[in-house]
């Protein structure tokens, strides 16, 4: 599948790297979230990540910093990788939007729509065997449902290639303590899957 950004359609069908999409983003202001942002937060991780999680949206660190998960959010995935056997190294995170949403409120349907583009082709460089959806917005974006997290959690979906595991985003967890077994057991499922598939040297 080829890339297919507003105003590049000409391009004919090929496979992109991660820098080529960056660079195809430039000054993005396909939404209005361009006109308020400090920096477009792309992600950030191995390109050759088994695990790529996906988040919202960047908070205001993330903002300020230009990567993805820097803030308490951030803190606290770090602190849960382990839980999936993984390492901040080994995977890729990035965020369904790339620009701040003023206030952090939610991201409006038109602002996911104009950036899904860039995230398709994210994850089709990356080609994960898991992807971890962080939160409502990722999880139904993913798994292309309207159902919230809350239902979807607690088990993985395979969605073609992808093993999908949904689950609460960390910072949810930050103000309902109650959902963090829950996020540690969604993880604990994905390491469990990774040790019993472990990657095939080539
Ligand atoms: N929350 C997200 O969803 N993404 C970030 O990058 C930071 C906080």
């Amino acid at each position: 599948m080829a890339l297919r950004i507003p105003g590049h359609e000409h391009q004919a069908p090929r496979e992109v790297g991660l820098e080529e999409i960056r660079d195809l983003m430039g000054n993005c202001q396909l939404c209005e979230l361009g006109q308020t942002r400090n920096n477009l937060v792309f992600g950030v991780g191995n390109p050759r990540a088994r695990v790529m999680f996906i988040g919202e949206g960047p908070g205001r660190n993330e903002d300020l910093q230009g990567e993805p998960f820097v803030g308490a959010a951030g803190k606290k995935l770090d602190s849960l990788l382990c839980v999936a056997g993984l390492t901040r190294d080994e995977i890729y995170i990035a965020n369904v939007v790339k620009c701040r949403p003023p206030s952090n409120r939610n991201p409006r349907p038109a602002e996911i729509e104009a950036c899904s583009p860039f995230l398709r082709e994210q994850v089709r460089s990356i080609w994960p065997d898991v992807i971890v959806c962080l939160g409502n917005f990722a999880s139904q974006w993913v798994l292309k449902t309207q159902a919230g997290v809350t239902s979807l959690r607690g088990q993985l979906h395979q969605v073609g290639h992808f093993l999908v595991c949904p689950t609460f985003h960390p910072a949810a967890c930050i103000y309902h303590p109650d959902w963090l077994p829950l996020l540690e057991s969604d993880l604990a499922m994905v390491g469990q899957w990774l040790r019993e598939h472990p990657k095939e040297e080539v």
